[in-house]
């Protein structure tokens, strides 16, 4: 069973679209289509690109909806021509930072060690890290996706304590079930997040290991969303093309505030 004290969570990343005027439309075609719904049982982020971070921040003002980057440096400050900081995260209005996405991982070469390096850096900010993990079509095809999905959660959580656990966030995202037509099945999620939660009790303890939100994203859309969200293992979805209009993204956090299982309990 789920304990009780995880709060279902939903967001969605912007990936690379959306300008700064675009934040303030898709805030309100969310308010819009959410005006009926409880908002207070569930956490809602939205990562829109780094240049969109202070609009977003004011456009979402009224709501309770977070910020985040999209990615983020692991050094303070320094000559890293490109990058940005955890500080700049913060100061742009962020309190979480997604790392590890696939795109980053395939496109511009990141390691799962330059990821470790990232978390510690973003959890000394004060910032939560939505943590990306995923198998590929290959480690699936040969029957060993929990095998990819541990080294990759023990090398990224290497060096932080059991207490540090409250403040992150797993996304549980298969590579091959991002960007295409269908999701992973609702039983091979379960199957990989229950995978998940037993490596985080190994390492921390059953305690530590029951506070960490581990959410599934991989191509949800309105008509997967409901049967995932109610999975007891899955404490929430994160969404990339159904929700990148405010309209699309609303009816997500509509489902996950209705069927989660501890949507109305938290
Ligand atoms: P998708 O993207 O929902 O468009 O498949 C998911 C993601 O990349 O997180």
């Amino acid at each position: 069973m789920p304990a009780a004290n995880r709060r279902p969570i939903v967001g969605t990343g912007w990936k690379m679209n959306n300008l700064a005027a675009d934040a303030a439309r898709y805030a309100s075609a969310m308010q819009a289509a959410l005006s009926d719904v409880d908002l207070s049982v569930l956490d809602i982020f939205v990562l829109p690109p780094f240049t969109a971070l202070p609009a977003a921040a004011a456009a979402f003002g009224d709501m309770p909806v977070a910020i985040g980057g999209q990615n983020m440096h692991w050094a303070e400050s320094g000559a890293w021509t490109g990058e940005i900081s955890a500080a700049m995260l913060k100061d742009a209005g962020c309190t979480y930072v997604e790392l590890a996405h696939a795109e980053r991982l395939k496109h511009f070469g990141e390691t799962y060690e330059c990821v470790r390096l990232k978390v510690m850096a973003a959890l000394r900010a004060g910032l939560s890290p939505i943590i990306c993990l995923g198998e590929s079509s290959e480690d699936k095809d040969l029957d060993r996706a929990d095998e990819a999905l541990s080294l990759q959660l023990v090398t990224v959580l290497s060096g932080l304590a059991p207490t540090h656990l409250q403040h992150i966030v797993l996304a549980y995202e298969p590579r091959w079930a991002i960007g295409v037509t269908e999701a992973a099945s609702p039983s091979y999620v379960a199957a990989r997040h229950r995978h998940l939660r037993a490596v985080l009790a190994e390492r921390f303890g059953r305690d530590a290991a029951e506070t960490v939100r581990i959410i599934y994203g991989g191509s949800v859309n309105r008509d997967n969303a409901m049967v995932l969200a109610a999975l007891p293992e899955v404490d929430g979805l994160f969404v990339g093309r159904q929700a990148w209009t405010g309209e699309g993204f609303a009816e997500i956090v509509r489902i996950v505030a209705a069927h989660s299982p501890k949507g109305d309990k938290a």
